[in-house]
């Protein structure tokens, strides 16, 4: 079964949306299986440009089967409501979605949470988080006794289980607030809401691990659409500056149920400089007039929560490592357009800690926060190349300057991207 995963192996926010639309074509299932409403993707298809969270991008696509898998975290009114946006837009939402009865529910307490808990144990610098109440849902998840999974839902005692969590969140949330409580959560309010939710997505909701195996027995091709980056990965990115499951290649098996050794394929999507939003180290951010440049160009600013990204030089001790680390057989370089017209471009190859050159990259925070780029300095080009469609028409210094990414990365080149439109798209065959 020719399982293909892509994988973004930055802090999120690499485009991946345009490759997984362009690979759709050649699947017949699409699987989104980490994160939730904290991720955003982009879809650029018959002119009109969508934006959505949850509902993998295959959905435009009437030959394809669309699968919200059990890593997912769902908050159900912003699923309904991208439902409901999609029928508005006339693009069918049916049998042609499903959601695994096994994903975790976000509630109201979890925004709660999310609010008052993005701070760092030590009142540091605050993860910055989306505030979509990810990491409390996926908390509970762990913690297991205050976990709510969609299939639930459906079961007797669902209500009687609401009025018990409702009434120990508000002990918790009461705690937290420390003297000025806000409102308690009223339970009856909750589980009217909640029902109603659960009424509306019950014909989508089956056992998709299932599915997916017989998918996986009878061969047929799935394409799984990861969220976030690497680097964002809860065990493998830069902790505690993370989302709270593993965005990583390794996540697409834990999140879909489906066994590794089925994905035979994994595209690495990076985008041709740096971004990251919310808190923690990023080693080549530039706070200039540079930075400036690539916001500007690259219009970075949030999907979701619309914040402006930190942006910065390529990082090739990052992308290595998360190169390596998610399996990538082959790298899409995105948003090559956004540099044109900078005189000449960096890439950070090594980073200095403590006056030492290291260029594997650190597995503890504190020692990303020391690291000095060490950067390599190449000519820019001062033409734009939106227009280009082949790699070879390219200037000599923007093939120069991919070229180079993918020696130090340690992977092939097999697309470039200069837009958002399919059409902007190269693909790289030597
Ligand atoms: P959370 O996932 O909302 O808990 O946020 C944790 C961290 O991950 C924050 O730094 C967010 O900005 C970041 N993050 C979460 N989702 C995305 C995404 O889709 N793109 C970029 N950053 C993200």
């Amino acid at each position: 079964m020719p399982g293909t995963c892509v994988i973004g192996l930055q802090w999120g926010d690499e485009a991946k949306g345009k490759i997984v639309d362009l690979l759709t074509q050649q699947h017949e299932i699409v699987v989104r299986y980490s994160g939730g409403a904290n991720a955003g993707h982009t879809v650029v298809t018959g002119g009109k440009t969508y934006k959505l969270s949850l509902i993998p991008s295959g959905i435009f696509r009437s030959h394809v089967q669309c699968v919200i898998a059990s890593g997912v975290v769902i908050n159900p009114a912003s699923l309904l409501g991208e439902i409901d946006y999609l029928a508005a837009e006339n693009v069918p939402v049916g049998e042609n979605l499903i959601i695994s009865d096994r994903a975790h529910v976000i509630f109201p307490w979890h925004f709660e949470e999310d609010r008052l808990m993005d701070v760092t144990p030590s009142g540091g610098e605050a993860i910055g988080t989306t505030m979509r109440g990810i990491g409390p849902c996926y908390r509970d998840k762990v913690g297991r006794s205050l976990a709510v999974r969609l299939g639930d839902m459906y079961r007797d005692g669902f209500r009687d289980r609401i009025e018990a969590i409702t009434a120990e969140k508000n002990r918790v949330l009461a705690a937290m607030e420390k003297g000025s409580p806000a409102k308690p959560l009223d339970a009856a309010e909750i589980y009217t809401q909640y029902a109603q939710y659960a009424e509306r997505l019950q014909s989508h909701v089956v056992d998709t691990t299932a599915y997916l195996l017989d998918a996986v027995d009878t061969d047929r091709r799935i394409l799984f659409e990861g969220a976030q980056g690497s680097l964002l990965d809860i065990d493998h990115g830069t902790f505690p500056y993370v989302t709270s499951s593993n965005s990583s290649g390794g996540g697409v098996s834990i999140g879909s149920g489906v066994p590794g050794r089925f994905v035979t394929k994994v595209v690495g999507i990076l985008k041709a400089y740096t971004t990251r939003v919310g808190g923690g180290p990023c080693p080549t951010e530039q706070e200039n007039e540079t930075g400036q440049h690539i916001r500007d160009r690259g219009n970075e600013y949030g999907t979701v929560t619309k914040r402006p990204r930190r942006c910065g030089w390529f990082d090739a001790v990052a992308a290595r490592y998360t190169a390596r680390l998610s399996g990538v057989d082959e790298l899409a370089v995105m948003l090559l357009d956004v540099l044109a017209a900078l005189p000449e471009l960096k890439i950070c190859v090594a980073y200095e800690i403590d006056g030492k050159r290291v260029t594997d990259f650190p597995s503890h925070i504190d020692d990303l926060r020391r690291a000095v780029p060490v950067y390599e300095t190449v000519p820019g080009w001062e033409e734009e190349i939106t227009e280009v469609r082949r790699f070879e028409d390219l200037p000599v210094k923007a093939r120069q300057y991919v070229d180079r990414l993918s020696e130090l990365v340690g992977r092939r080149v097999g697309v470039v991207s200069v837009g958002p439109d399919r059409e902007q798209t190269m693909f790289v065959t030597s």
